[in-house]
């Protein structure tokens, strides 16, 4: 037994009464909360987030056949399929994300085994903290253990096989930034990422902060269909300005002086989507640079900025979410606050001073409900370990 927590145990228990028989494995995919880098990722741009410990974990005993069979225990709900016969499924929808990777590794390449075993995860679903890509690398790890393989793919490949389960099965386009830092995650770390070349680099979360995440418990329903009309309006500001800029492939090749320079080819809302994913780079790299010289002032300001930018050029802001960064700015020992995810609802993410949480919850508590008529969710944490699998 190497159980790194206590959520192992009773899903181990559940695994027994559901297959009468012991589980070998539990594989664990983190969910994640990004710092600073939003809406950057595919512009092939910088972002910075960190693990969860929050996660979503599969207790599993591989089988000697091609059938998986998967008890998810939030849904009470099973579900059953064939490697070799993988279809999107319109009702059960969480069974999309491990079809998906197992789909996606099997274009890999990757000859796969089935496996037994029970779903449990404690990511917020649909709050921006990538419950999604959690499952996705969890079930990654389960198939790849399964089958003794878990030494093929090093992270990067493992990340991008899951973000390809994710665009081309699930059906949503989003970047390489949830799949990647939920494989790659390091305890007290966060994860500068290039999210054009990969290359990643660690940022030591400071000792003397902590992260407040509040919930606004907020449907994201516009989500999808605004998320895929960002990603259109920079790819046609892309193209206008290759115009004047040939050597350009995203706008992670556009530089503010350029942008301005350039400003009367693109329309107003255009031009409005590109200064904000241009100044997220800048502010990225800057906040990197405060995070090594320990200057949480200058991190809480650009993490401000950020948000200003989310809410105002990029427009992927809400009322309730400007609510929450507010009751978590109000309070001395917030650094600062921004949304964090796609926006449209979901969470907030605030840098804080080591005892100052309970302040900030106590903030959003009194002043977010009245607000808004919604009852929120406060969450404290840390950087913490990406996926992994353990012995049983
Ligand atoms: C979602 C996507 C990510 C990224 C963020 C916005 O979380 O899955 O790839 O684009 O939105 O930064």
């Amino acid at each position: 037994m190497n159980n790194s927590d206590n959520r192992t145990q009773p899903l181990v228990e559940e695994f027994v009464r559901r297959f009468a028989t012991q589980p070998t494995y539990v594989a664990i995919g983190p969910g994640r909360v990004n710092l600073i880098g939003e809406h950057t990722d595919y512009n092939d741009g910088y972002v910075l987030p960190v693990a969860l410990k929050r996660d979503v974990r599969i207790v599993m005993r591989p089988r000697n056949d091609q059938h998986v069979r998967l008890y998810s225990l939030e849904y009470d709900e099973w579900f059953e399929f064939d490697l070799a016969q993988l279809a999107y499924n319109e009702t059960i929808l969480w069974s999309n994300y491990v079809q998906g990777m197992a789909w996606s590794l099997q274009e890999s390449g990757l000859k796969l085994v089935g496996i037994d075993g029970v779903i449990s995860g404690n990511v917020p679903r649909a709050s921006g903290l990538s419950s999604s890509a959690a499952l996705e690398v969890a079930m990654a790890k389960a198939l790849l253990t399964a089958s003794g393989q878990l030494a093929v793919l090093d992270g990067p490949q493992l990340a991008k096989a899951a973000q390809r389960a994710e665009n081309q099965f699930v059906g949503v386009n989003s970047g390489i930034m949830d799949q990647f830092i939920s494989v790659l995650g390091v305890e007290n770390q966060a994860l500068f990422i290039d999210c054009r070349s990969l290359a990643y680099q660690l940022v030591p979360f400071p000792e003397n902060a902590a992260l407040v995440i509040g919930n606004t418990k907020a449907s994201r329903s516009l989500a999808g269909s605004a998320y895929n009309q960002r990603r259109q309006e920079c790819e046609s500001g892309v193209a206008l300005l290759q115009a004047v800029l040939p050597g350009i492939q995203a706008l992670r090749d556009v530089s503010s002086e350029q942008l301005e320079a350039h400003k009367a080819l693109l329309s107003p809302v255009v031009y409005r989507r590109c200064r904000h994913v241009v100044g997220e780079d800048e502010r990225v790299l800057q906040t990197v640079a405060a995070l090594k010289q320990n200057n949480l002032a200058e991190v809480g300001r650009l993490m401000n900025a950020s948000h200003e930018s989310l809410r105002y050029d990029y427009e992927v802001s809400s009322e309730a979410l400007d609510i929450m960064v507010d009751a978590m700015r109000s309070v001395p020992g917030c650094y600062g606050a921004r949304l964090t995810g796609a926006g449209f609802g979901g969470c907030a993410v605030a840098l804080v001073e080591p005892g100052a949480e309970q302040a900030i919850a106590d903030a959003i508590f009194e002043k977010y409900p009245k607000a808004t008529n919604i009852w929120p969710e406060v969450y404290t944490t840390r950087a913490s370990t990406g996926a992994r699998v353990e012995t049983l």
